[in-house]
């Protein structure tokens, strides 16, 4: 496809389907070199849609057809039109029976979508539109059939044979060959539809469900890996109990399969009752997979098992209602994660990532609502936006509406819903009904793209014992409080943000919450309360305060903005030291950070010194004297926030500037207070084996901060203390966080380190994945070229994903390098993202994305920039996936 044929399509020229499609039957045959697929659809007219009968259109795309049948009546060739992507009967009965038999090319399918090899094996991957590469099928959301599916092949070489459902015989055929028929009992969207025929080892394992019913579940993996499942069935398990405790929600199938690939274009995918799932987020043993790897199998495998809910019993009615079910399933996601682990730690981790990635998205040129209104590629809208502003602004609604009616709207919506694809709408309709709350302008967090900004002040009156707190709000980053109204527009119609307010005495301890106009048994006893803010701007007032308070804002981050308040230093210490909502203890110290290293990048950008005050070293060395109270919430205080959300802060970002002025502040840190960091390092020591659970696993990064802060002063005994960590660590965690502290540093240790690592490793795919990564992260100004040489490397692979995201993507997230005064960081990742298009458009279109923010920078590396973009954006042949993100960058 061309860029002349690659469409936008809107989200306001949605029509129902001419067609259903009751039932599939699927026939594959799996040949040495092609792959044979024959279906039979049952076709009806659609009772629901448009009255002038319109012809029937299928998708298709890569698909040599060689015959068609309509109720059993081969097709003339003035029966039909086929393009490469459509086949059009024009003049249909109302009910039907479409035969069609194809033949397609799995083995030569590097784009991983539709069917494809991994391997030995043979994989399907059908969201968003992968099933029209499989067969002729009107491939959309709002179509759900049965299905049943026979699948033939070598049984030698491709002795698992799966698909959806519940498996409805097997048997030899003759000549080496064998069979396997599966049916699913559930109506599904084609998205949900999967297979695989490969070569793999099963671990078996069973869930009886709250009512008593057994479900069989069954993780596959590569030959000779079965001892790194164990975690991903405990996962799951937990997960199934998790949803029938918070949610009520039950198991529907009888059996729950989860199939390992190591060639996957993202993380794991929630076919019905077959999930296929990138390695990564299944394979774990303790000496190859670190505590945030364990920690994220727990949540994918988690997000998975929760779509069968939330995506699959009910689904999108088109691929714009998206967020309906991801933002919805990261939600739950998140819950099971905050209940599984820490769950202010879990809330602080998931904050720093949307402001690394989300906010960055929203303020670049592919920013887009949570529901967008159009889009070239859909692939490309599988975002941060709406994944976790998504989630986001479901939290939203949970913290409006209270926990209780949010469980209530819940399960309205399945009582509603079951069965159907559905809309945004939908969702919000059900938790204003269930809640009694008018949700009409809160639906305007689904419409509308940008972080709003919220200007905060606060007045307090000694004489009336008041606190006046004023909050206004604007899309508008350059608006100030004062002159935020002058900036609205009848475009920017506000938000309704839910703003958790909490109120700090001298001591620490929390102050009444009393809202003038409300009688005072409203606040008090409540320690955090939610205000409503649904205006441009609007005022609080708190009484019966003896004392001025120091504010805390937006608890637990209550919305996803962007909160300005001129707390002083000595508040914002104040905070971090006593608040009692651990969110904003930690914000607090973010704050302070923040300040620093800004200001003191300015400094170095124009040739000053920068400046490190005393009281941030206080206050970091009160988070490690009572670090162990919470070790995993030290770790997340002690680290400072990362250079693309420091970035976002600066009108022209200087990234030299910014990264030393932030590796700056590490060093002083580490300068004076080296010894209480390799205090805290020594006494949080675990002499037990290694395990996997949150407390274990809070001291590990308490320590690993630690030793990455004395990294910083490059001394002899810092470099020892990583390599013995490196070399005596039993499990991956600990070997891995020395090697990166190693990895930062150019020394001999770090030489050998790296060396030793592949030696040992070379054999396991996701630890060599690891071994990329930790060198293309690296600050040392060769990087760029050691990435280059890493693509030469029998390690590295173009066709796998995973080891494009390890070794490319993380180059182009590596601030300081990818950015590069020169250009050099530019250009060479424009250049692998064309030879990638080639094989994979997807992934390569993922990988254009670490460009958005290229206007950010001086003249001379947007000169750069634009030069490396244009270069790619006028390669022939170029994907229709890669030119929308590079169109949308260079507009
Ligand atoms: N639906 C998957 C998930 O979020 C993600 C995915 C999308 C996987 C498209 C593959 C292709 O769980
Ligand atoms: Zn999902």
């Amino acid at each position: 496809m061309n860029s002349e044929t690659a469409q936008r399509i809107h989200r306001q020229d949605y029509t129902p389907p001419p067609f259903l499609v009751d039932s599939v039957e699927l026939d594959v045959h799996f040949n040495a070199g092609e792959v044979l697929v024959s279906s039979q659809l049952q076709l009806r007219r659609n009772p629901a849609a448009a009255a002038q009968p319109a012809p029937l259109q299928l998708d298709g795309q890569g698909l040599e057809t060689i015959s068609l049948a309509i109720d059993g009546t081969p097709l003339g060739a003035d029966d039909y039109r086929c393009t490469s992507s459509t086949l059009t009967i024009d003049n249909p009965p109302d009910a039907l029976t479409l035969t069609t038999q194809v033949r397609i090319d799995p083995d030569n399918n590097s784009s991983l979508s539709g069917l494809y090899r991994s391997k030995d094996g043979y994989f399907t991957q059908c969201e968003a539109q992968g099933f029209r590469r499989i067969t002729w099928f009107p491939d959309r959301p709002d179509i759900m059939s049965r299905y049943q599916v026979t699948l033939h092949a070598d049984k030698a070489s491709l002795p698992v044979l799966l698909a959806n459902g519940n498996p409805a015989g097997s048997g030899d055929q003759g000549n080496g060959r064998h069979w396997a028929k599966w049916e699913d009992p559930f109506a599904k969207p084609c998205y949900l539809f999967a297979l695989v025929a490969a070569r793999l080892d099963v671990l078996r394992d069973e869930f009886t469900t709250s009512s008593g019913r057994s479900v069989q579940l069954a993780v596959f993996v590569e030959p000779g890996k079965l001892d790194q499942c164990a975690h991903a069935v405990d996962a799951l398990q937990r997960a199934m109990r998790w949803d029938e405790e918070v949610f009520g929600l039950e198991c529907d199938l009888d059996h729950y399969m989860i199939v390992a690939v190591g060639d996957f274009n993202m993380g794991a995918m929630e076919n019905k009752g077959l999930n296929v799932f990138n390695t990564k987020y299944v394979l774990a043993r303790a000496d190859t997979a670190t505590d945030a790897d364990y920690q994220n199998i727990d949540r994918v495998v988690a997000h998975e098992y929760f779509h069968n809910w939330t995506g699959n019993r009910v689904t999108c009615r088109d691929w714009f209602q998206l967020s309906l079910k991801e933002g919805l399933t990261v939600y739950r996601d998140q819950e099971f994660g905050a209940d599984m682990h820490s769950r202010a730690v879990t809330r602080i981790r998931e904050v720093r990532a949307l402001r690394a990635m989300q906010f960055p998205e929203d303020a670049g040129p592919m920013a887009h609502p949570v529901r967008p209104d159009s889009y070239i590629e859909i692939n490309n809208f599988y975002t941060s936006t709406v994944y976790d502003k998504g989630a986001e602004v479901v939290r939203m609604i949970e913290t409006l509406i209270g926990k209780e009616a949010f469980r209530r709207g819940m399960d309205l919506y399945f009582e509603r819903h079951d069965g159907q694809a559905v809309t945004c709408d939908d969702f919000v309709a059900a938790m204003a009904d269930a809640s009694g709350v008018d949700l009409t302008q809160f639906k305007r967090w689904y419409d509308q793209a940008g972080t709003p900004h919220l200007w905060a002040s606060g007045h307090y009156d000694e004489q009336a014992r008041t606190y006046t707190l004023t909050l206004s709000q604007s899309l508008l980053a350059s608006a100030t409080a004062a002159n935020a109204e002058a900036l609205q527009s009848p475009l920017h119609t506000p938000f309704h943000i839910p703003v958790a307010v909490g109120l700090n005495g001298a001591h620490g301890e929390d102050m009444p919450l009393m809202i003038a106009g409300e009688g005072s048994a409203a606040g008090s006893g409540r320690t955090t309360r939610v205000l409503s803010l649904t205006e441009f701007e609007q005022q609080f007032v708190f009484e019966e305060l003896p004392a001025a308070p120091v504010v805390s804002l937006l608890r637990d981050f209550s919305a996803p903005v962007i909160l300005d308040f001129s707390w002083s230093d000595e508040e914002l210490a104040h905070l971090l030291a006593h608040d009692s909502d651990p969110f904003n203890r930690w914000e607090a110290g973010q704050r302070l950070a923040s300040r620093l290293i800004l200001a003191a990048a300015e400094d170095l950008s124009v040739g000053r010194p920068a400046y490190w005050p005393q009281s941030f070293v206080e206050a970091a060395a009160r988070l490690l004297e009572h670090a162990s109270d919470d070790p995993a919430f030290a770790a997340e205080a002690l680290t400072l926030p990362g250079e693309a959300t420091l970035a976002e802060e600066m009108t022209v970002v200087d990234p030299s500037a910014l990264h030393d002025a932030r590796n700056g502040l590490r060093r002083f840190v580490a300068e004076q207070l080296g010894n209480a960091l390799l205090h805290c390092y020594t006494t949080h020591a675990d002499d037990a084996p290694y395990q996997a659970t949150p407390a274990a696993a809070g001291r590990r990064a308490l320590r690993n901060v630690c030793l990455s802060y004395l990294g910083e002063l490059h001394s002899d005994e810092a470099r020892a203390l990583a390599m013995r960590q490196f070399e005596s660590a039993d499990n991956m965690t600990d070997q891995f966080a020395a090697l990166a502290t190693l990895a930062q540093d150019d020394c001999q240790e770090r030489v050998l380190a790296l060396a030793s690592f592949y030696e040992r490793w070379h054999d396991e795919a996701l630890v060599v994945d690891k071994w990329l990564s930790v060198q293309a992260a690296s600050r040392l100004p060769d990087t760029l070229a050691v990435v280059r040489g890493l693509l030469e490397h029998p390690a590295f692979d173009l066709r796998n994903p995973n080891k494009v995201y390890a070794l490319l993507n993380t180059f182009g997230n590596n601030h300081v390098r990818f950015h590069a005064a020169d250009g050099s960081g530019y250009h060479f990742l424009a250049t692998q993202i064309g030879e990638l298009d080639r094989l994979n458009p997807q992934v390569a279109a993922r990988l254009a994305r670490r460009f958005d923010r290229w206007r950010k920078f001086d003249e001379p590396r947007q000169q750069q920039a634009s030069f490396a973009l244009e270069k790619l954006h006028s390669l022939a042949g170029l994907s229709p996936d890669v030119r929308e993100i590079v169109g949308r960058a260079l507009e």
